[in-house]
């Protein structure tokens, strides 16, 4: 688990940013839904013999002796609240949520304890124009964060029966391989079979590659769903890969199921995953509801944002350099006036007196382009000097009652363009 040191903090904000603006364009409404939830609740969703469910949660029990955990995810509490809340039957939902998720995890470089995810969740909509929908917000997203060689993995797991067919043909295979598993996969034999297609043994690699694939065994609703969804994407120019063997680590999906991975972060090269859950609504209590959505780890996407650009550091517009007690009250006054006029200006007013030189070094650290320097001379004739920090300027002087309209030319001179 990690704290989120202040120099790192505007990368963050950043990103919420464009995801806030994002989700509105699209017209996704935010939800926040609790940090722990009633365990059951995950047993039930996730699935018992799933490794999130087995292994890595935080479960304890309160003073009521009530079981809960820190949630693994975001998609059951969304379900759980949509039903507890009416949200869902006979209804249209399009929610996105933005927020920590634990798992005890064996920790690494994209892998953590603490992570955070951003997620998107849609009720009521059981066409795969909505499927296509969120693939292209997901494209969209890389877009707007200017993130490149990120690639769509595709594949749909059909019908929950067509599920169940496949898994009886697939454990009939691997029986007649049984020397060829690995202890893991024997005993997934028993209980969660498709996983076993995930495994990255490249002893078994023959063996899984050689075995019966799960399109051959879809029903044909599915099958349609499937190729209308990529005929979409064709047409949107959305480039994917099919992968037969893409089956996701939790038990609640069904249909379409997709992940956006990047060579670039080594073995944790999923940064987004997501797909329908038809099911899940009708598990948890509620009315049979169509659902679809996706999470995207975002340290993953942060640390991919530092690799592929330069990095920013959160920068200061403006610093105020006070010289003395009647500089010091002026100073307060002046630099109110100026947030006043230009709320989105970053000014730093310097608190806790010093010379003219600590201070000026202080202006230079915190990355202001500019200083203004008020000392008694300055008091005297009703103006502040105007010392350029990044170019080669001569400094000059302003008037107190110029000093709005001088700092506003200047900032909308530095903004970058829209
Ligand atoms: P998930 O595949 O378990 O799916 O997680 C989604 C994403 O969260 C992963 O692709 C990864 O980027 C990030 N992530 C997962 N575990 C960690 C970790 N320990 N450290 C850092 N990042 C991590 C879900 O959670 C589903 N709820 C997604 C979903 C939403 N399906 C439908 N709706």
């Amino acid at each position: 688990m990690h704290d989120i040191l202040p120099d790192a903090t505007h990368r963050w904000q950043a990103f919420e940013s464009v995801i806030r603006q994002l989700m509105a364009s699209y017209g996704y409404k935010e939800i926040r839904m609790p940090l722990v939830e009633s365990t059951d609740l995950f047993c039930r969703s996730i699935g018992e013999v799933t490794d999130i469910v087995e292994k890595e949660m935080y479960t304890f029990e309160d003073r009521n002796g009530d079981k809960l955990t820190l949630r693994p995810e975001g998609t059951a509490s969304c379900v759980r609240a949509g039903i507890q809340h009416g949200l869902l039957y006979n209804q249209v939902q399009r929610l996105w949520y933005n927020g920590p998720m634990f798992r005890h995890e064996r920790p690494q470089k994209g892998r953590y304890r603490q992570f955070h995810q951003f997620g998107v969740e849609v009720y009521g909509i059981s066409t795969p124009d909505i499927d296509a929908e969120l693939i292209l917000l997901g494209a969209r997203l890389w877009k707007q964060l200017g993130l490149a060689g990120i690639r769509l993995e595709l594949n749909t797991l059909g019908s929950s029966q067509a599920r169940e067919n496949y898994k009886k043909v697939l454990v009939e295979y691997l029986q007649q391989h049984d020397e060829l598993l690995d202890e893991d996969s024997k005993r997934r034999l028993r209980t969660n079979p498709l996983r076993i297609l995930d495994s990255k043994n490249p002893a078994m690699k023959q063996l899984l590659d050689d075995a019966p694939v799960l399109m051959d065994y879809l029903d044909e609703t599915s099958l349609q769903q499937f190729k209308k969804l990529t005929a979409s994407l064709d047409a949107a120019g959305v480039e994917y890969r099919l992968n037969p063997r893409l089956v996701r680590g939790l038990d609640y999906y069904c249909n379409t199921v997709f992940e956006w991975v990047t060579d670039e972060l080594g073995a944790q090269g999923t940064i987004c995953a997501g797909g329908r859950y038809d099911g899940l609504v009708e598990q948890l209590g509620g009315k049979a509801t169509a659902a679809i959505g996706f999470a995207l780890g975002v340290e993953r996407i942060l640390s991919l944002l530092e690799s592929q650009h330069d990095s920013q550091t959160d920068r200061i517009d403006v610093y105020l350099v006070l010289l003395g007690d009647a500089c010091e009250s002026k100073g307060l006054l002046l630099a109110e006036s100026i947030r006043e006029s230009l709320p989105a200006l970053k000014m730093i007013t310097h608190c806790g007196a010093g010379s003219m030189k600590s201070q000026m070094k202080k202006a230079d650290k915190s990355g202001a382009d500019i200083a203004l320097i008020l000392a008694q001379d300055e008091l005297e004739q009703e103006q502040v000097t105007v010392k350029y920090l990044r170019e080669e300027r001569p400094q000059q002087s302003v008037g107190f009652s110029e000093l709005n309209t001088f700092i506003t030319e200047m900032y909308s001179r530095n903004q970058p363009p829209e």
